[in-house]
């Protein structure tokens, strides 16, 4: 478990469920990503990461906002799972419900992972990618301290499709 003044990313439980699917079903939440994704699709998303995390020692973690709700979302570390030009490489990814944006709860989470993944997992590059459009993704990749790079087509898109064109963001430790 990771702890900062505000949050714990944790292992996921079973009850972080019903929650992150009802996300992963917001059109707005998933208007960057190819969604929206069903109950099952979103079990399945957990699924693998609980598999990531006894893999690895690390994972998009569960947060929680403590004291103000057990569940806001997903933030963490995990291996790119497509074959690029910068892989293989482990990227920092977060996801939150709607109604925990307009905090600093992502970019205080994806701190606290990439803090980890740099000391305990021994990780000496983290990378950052979104699709060209996603201006708050990209905002946080830049609190953080990460530097814009390349630009290249996500092969899990379709070639055409209007989140194809993504961008790449790195940081050293
Ligand atoms: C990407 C995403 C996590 C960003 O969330 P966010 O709330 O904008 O980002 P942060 O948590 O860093 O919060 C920053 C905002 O909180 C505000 N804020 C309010 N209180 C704050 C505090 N105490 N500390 C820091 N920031 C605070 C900041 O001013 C900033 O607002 P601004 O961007 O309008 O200037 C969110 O939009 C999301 O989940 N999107 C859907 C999924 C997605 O696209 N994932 C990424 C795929 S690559």
């Amino acid at each position: 478990m990771i702890q900062t003044s505000r949050l714990l990313l944790r292992p996921w439980r079973p009850e972080d469920r019903p929650p992150f699917a009802e996300q992963n079903a917001d059109p707005v939440v998933m208007r960057f990503l190819i969604g929206p994704l069903t109950r099952a699709e979103s079990d399945a998303y957990v699924d693998r990461t609980e598999q990531h995390l006894a893999m690895h020692g690390f994972c998009k973690w569960a947060v929680e906002a403590l004291g103000v709700a057990p569940f806001i979302g997903s933030v963490g570390l995990t291996h790119v799972r497509f074959e690029a030009s910068f892989t293989p490489a482990v990227e920092v990814a977060w996801r939150l419900h709607r109604r925990f944006w307009g905090h600093g709860y992502a970019t205080e989470a994806a701190r606290a992972a990439i803090e980890d993944g740099f000391t305990r997992v021994g990780l000496t590059e983290i990378v950052a990618l979104t699709t060209l459009t996603n201006f708050p993704s990209m905002r946080v990749m830049e609190r953080l301290g990460m530097t814009r790079t390349i630009e290249f087509d996500h092969p899990a898109v379709p070639e055409g499709h209007h989140l194809c064109r993504h961008i790449l963001y790195r940081l050293s430790r």
